[in-house]
């Protein structure tokens, strides 16, 4: 009926040296995805490459810059000779006041969280449109979804555009036969929410309003990056999918 076997795949994953990145890398491994591991920290995408089953490699890249990114993809089609699924993760969450932000931090949530997304779509969509088929899954945010987080715009608006782009992309691309959707956790326990955990009345707060009474994993995320990079997933495009215990439900 349908293929949901991911073997002689070829994935990018951005930002994977750590985190919800290097779950999904593995998660994708651990399916006989081939997995090319993004991060701009050379330590950690090797590290992480290093960890994963099959023919994995490391990319270090700073996807803020679009001729590295570029590169990156153009090597990647050249040691692979192809690319299947491009998973945009790699972010940063700079948390700052409107009035005390400098520019560098605002255009450092947006070009990581947004620009970067529109570099590789570009990049690998050349190739994906080629071959007549392709999946691109970009990690978006609940915060994307007009859910108040104290001191994040810069983050949220990157993720609002984020989900946006999703959008837009899905619909330009659809008629290649690439589909674009959006992933968006909630609270995930990574280095990125540390300081959120340590305030122990703002989790307490959070904590009440998740009906699963308790925060995600990266390991969480995996299921729905399978689901939405094989067939099974195929009628199904432009979302962007809450992952969140429930806090959110629309
Ligand atoms: N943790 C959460 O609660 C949560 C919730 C919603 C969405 N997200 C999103 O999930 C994604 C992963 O978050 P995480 O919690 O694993 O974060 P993390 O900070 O633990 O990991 C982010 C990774 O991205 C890499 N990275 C940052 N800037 C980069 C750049 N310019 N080029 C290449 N790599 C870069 C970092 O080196 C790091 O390895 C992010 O897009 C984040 O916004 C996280």
């Amino acid at each position: 009926m349908f293929n949901v076997n991911l073997r002689s795949k070829v994935a990018l994953v951005t930002g994977a040296g750590r985190g919800i990145g290097k779950a999904i890398a593995q998660g994708l491994a651990d399916s006989g995805v081939s997995v090319a591991v993004n991060d701009i920290d050379p330590q950690t995408a090797a590290l992480t490459a290093g960890t994963l089953a099959g023919n994995a490699g490391h990319y270090v890249a700073d996807v803020r810059d679009s001729a590295a990114v570029q590169r990156m993809i153009d090597q990647i089609i050249s040691d692979y000779g192809r690319l299947d699924i491009v998973v945009n993760n790699a972010g940063v969450e700079p948390r700052a006041s409107i009035l005390d932000m400098t520019d560098e931090e605002w255009h450092n949530a947006i070009s990581t969280n947004l620009d970067a997304a529109f570099y590789t779509t570009r990049a690998a969509g050349h190739y994906m449109k080629a071959a007549g088929q392709g999946v691109i899954i970009n990690i978006a945010s609940i915060a994307g979804h007009n859910i108040p987080i104290a001191l994040r715009s810069g983050y949220v608006a990157s993720k609002a555009g984020l989900i946006g782009f999703t959008r837009e992309s899905a619909r330009e691309f659809a008629a290649y036969g690439i589909r674009i959707n959006a992933i968006c956790p909630g609270v995930i326990e990574t280095e990125m929410t540390a300081h959120l955990r340590q305030n122990e009345a703002q989790m307490k707060k959070w904590l009440e309003d998740i009906p699963q009474g308790r925060l995600g994993i990266p390991e969480d995320i995996v299921g729905l990056v399978l689901f939405l990079a094989s067939d099974a997933s195929r009628y199904l495009i432009g979302q962007a999918i809450n992952i969140d215990g429930g806090k959110v439900m629309l």
